[in-house]
């Protein structure tokens, strides 16, 4: 089996991981890969983005299945362009990425499917957006409409902030992501991340994550793209997850179809857990990142059978239900100095040795020609450890997180808090 993968973070890296530890065998190719992905297959300077040329390297290369690991691929259309070419592509079309790509798609196929998730309403112009803002009152969400790197959306306190952030939006602050700017009722409540891989009709749904996103211990500090997660969730019942399938999944899936755009590949289901049950705060057409770097290594069954199942139309129905190992999974990411404004980059790496049950999973790290190992992106590291209990992990996951080494480095020591405060009996 030969695998191309696209893709170059925490995720892809988590994601090249297991399909070699499932199939030692299995001949990686990564574009453009990072160096952790370096010890698995071979990286190739390729832009994921650029699908002539990535259909050019499919070409020579011949994989059994093309993997995409992040949006931008997808909203662009590279797996269109591959499957025009040939290629099997786990990886949904350009027209169903729109579940990501455009949060007013999203809303439109959410409300015609009935799919509990927050009200909201969409304008071109600030004078409606402020007037809608002012209908729902504070506080309330404003979201850029397009890819904004997760940075698109703020939860404004006050009516004052709220027409801030539509100034801001409509000033181009996302570029194009902001040309129309949606206003979302505030829900509150714990939020998680359910993934369901799907041929567009059957599902099968892994284990469930939750992530951390603000930058500072105690969910305190800005958004940034996640510090780290852990799974499974107590609060993830089996009658939540139930709950997420039926009235969330089987719902958006069947309106896909309906639009003639099945969505196949990986539908990540943020929620939040309101009083009223689960309801969506966003889709995501992709893995999660740094939820991957946790859901993957508790996966017992193979992942290239699910990901092939979810290639092509009737492939998941062939597929047994995903088992998961006992046990849990925290990771803790390690960020360079400055993110998630401007990181700061260059900085030398050190790195601890690896200790049984303990992945440290590679995301902006770059190799210099003489063979240093130095910080190349906001998010350097994810450090994953795999334990009999979720506070055997989290103490691994911290203590090896505590001993890589560059300057100024960043980190969570409290990923899984309210977890562990859940499991004190506290909450
Ligand atoms: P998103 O990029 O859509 O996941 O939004 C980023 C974060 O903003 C989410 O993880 C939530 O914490 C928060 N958020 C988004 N939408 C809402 C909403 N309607 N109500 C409350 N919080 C929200
Ligand atoms: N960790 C959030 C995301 O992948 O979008």
């Amino acid at each position: 089996m030969k695998i191309l993968l696209l893709g170059s973070g925490g995720r892809e890296h988590a994601i090249a991981w297991k399909l070699t530890q499932d199939d030692p065998s299995l001949e990686l190719v990564a574009a453009p890969g990072n160096p952790g992905i370096a010890s698995l297959g071979r990286c190739v300077p390729v832009n994921p983005t650029d699908a002539p040329a990535v259909v050019a390297l499919a070409s020579l290369e011949r994989p059994d299945l093309v993997v995409i690991g992040p949006e931008a691929p997808l909203a662009g259309g590279v797996s269109d362009a591959l499957r025009a070419a040939g290629f099997r592509v786990f990886g949904p079309s350009r027209a169903a990425a729109q579940l990501e790509a455009s949060k007013r798609f999203a809303k439109e196929v959410m409300f015609a499917a009935r799919v509990p998730t927050a009200g909201a309403s969409w304008h071109s112009d600030a004078a409606s957006a402020k007037l809608a803002a002012r209908l729902r009152g504070a506080p309330v969400v404003i979201k850029a409409c397009g890819l904004a790197a997760g940075k698109g959306v703020i939860v404004a306190t006050t009516l004052a902030e709220a027409d801030a952030a539509i100034d801001r939006m409509f000033a181009g602050a996302f570029g194009a992501a902001g040309a129309e700017v949606l206003v979302e009722e505030c829900m509150t409540g714990e939020e998680l991340s359910l993934f369901a891989l799907t041929d567009g009709e059957y599902f099968h749904m892994l284990p469930v994550a939750q992530d951390h996103k603000r930058l500072g211990e105690g969910d305190t500090g800005p958004n940034t793209g996640g510090m780290g997660a852990y799974s499974p969730v107590a609060l993830a019942t089996d009658d939540v997850k139930q709950r997420v399938a039926s009235s969330i999944i089987a719902p958006t899936l069947a309106e896909m179809r309906r639009r003639a755009i099945p969505f196949r590949g990986l539908l990540y289901v943020g929620v939040m857990l309101t009083t009223d049950g689960p309801r969506v705060v966003e889709f995501n057409c992709r893995f999660g990142d740094p939820e991957t770097q946790v859901v993957l290594p508790l996966l017992e069954s193979r992942l290239v059978d699910l990901l092939v199942g979810a290639s092509e139309e009737g492939g998941m129905a062939r597929v047994a239900s995903p088992r998961a190992r006992a046990g849990a999974a925290v990771t803790t990411v390690v960020a360079s100095p400055g993110y998630p404004d401007t990181p700061f980059t260059g900085g030398s790496i050190r790195l601890p040795a690896e200790t049984d049950g303990v992945v440290i999973f590679h995301a902006g790290t770059a190799c210099r020609d003489d063979g240093t190992l130095v910080t190349s992106g906001g998010r350097v590291f994810a450090v994953t450890a795999v334990a009999g209990t979720f506070e055997a992990a989290q103490r691994a996951s911290v203590s090896t997180a505590e001993r890589i080494d560059f300057p100024d480095k960043v980190l969570r020591r409290d990923i899984g808090w309210r977890e562990l405060a859940r499991r004190a009996g506290t909450t």
